[in-house]
């Protein structure tokens, strides 16, 4: 999906009510006191507030987002509850505006099949984690490819799975990335999402400190 598109999809959500996750990764994190965490496609700002109670005042949390209304809306939800250990950057998943080896814990909730390159957002996730720092996403995956005619179809961005890769392909993506062993915490069963069946789970993975990170 366009970064444009994302932004003015996005945008017009931040204020709205509706539930934009498919998953639970913040409720498996654990974030531990005085770690650095990131969100990816942290939306209004829940789980970045959260995580940013969890880690005190020796962490830190930045919330990654493309989107101009949900920084704002983010940004907005932090002051108002006084979260001063947090920030909110704007960057594509694809090239993450953070240094190597930044996080002890990155997560996600429902944002990955955003990425119009998922092979290179998940090597940025690969670059940022620090020796030994985890993952814990949430997130789609087809059941069988999406047909290229809903690749860049209007409403099948906007219900949020023309961009979805099958399960081999994504965990293909994650070697490739350097994740050789990831652990599946929970996955759905197959249910129908537009015209494709899709399947939620949420995965972690360890960046290990043996790993070359090769393909990065
Ligand atoms: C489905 S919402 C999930 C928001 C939040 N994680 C939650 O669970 O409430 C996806 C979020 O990812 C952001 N996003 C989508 N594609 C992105 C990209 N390529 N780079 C960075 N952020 C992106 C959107 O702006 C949106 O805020």
């Amino acid at each position: 999906m366009e970064v444009k598109e994302i932004n003015n999809r996005y945008s017009q959500l931040a204020e709205s009510d509706c539930c934009l996750s498919c998953g639970g990764a913040i409720n498996y994190a654990e974030p531990l006191i005085g770690e650095v965490c990131v969100d990816l496609g942290s939306g209004r700002g829940t789980d970045v507030i959260r995580m940013a109670e969890s880690v005190g005042e020796t962490g830190f949390v930045y919330g990654i987002d493309v989107s101009d209304g949900m920084l704002a809306k983010a940004k907005h939800n932090a002051a108002k509850f006084n979260i001063t250990n947090v920030s909110f950057v704007k960057s594509e998943l694809e090239k993450l505006e953070l240094p190597d080896n930044t996080a002890d814990l990155v997560i996600s909730n429902c944002t990955i099949n955003h990425a119009s390159d998922k092979q290179a957002a998940w090597n940025e996730i690969y670059r940022i984690l620090k020796n030994n720092g985890r993952f814990v996403i949430s997130d789609i995956y087809s059941t069988s490819p999406v047909p290229e005619e809903y690749k860049n179809d209007p409403v099948a961005i906007a219900e949020c799975w023309a961009g979805s890769v099958t399960r081999i392909e994504y965990l293909l993506q994650l070697e490739k990335a350097g994740f050789s062993t990831v652990n599946i915490i929970e996955e759905s069963a197959p249910y129908e999402k537009g015209k494709i069946n899709v399947a939620s789970w949420t995965i972690a993975a360890t960046k290990s400190s043996g790993n070359c990170g090769c393909n990065n």
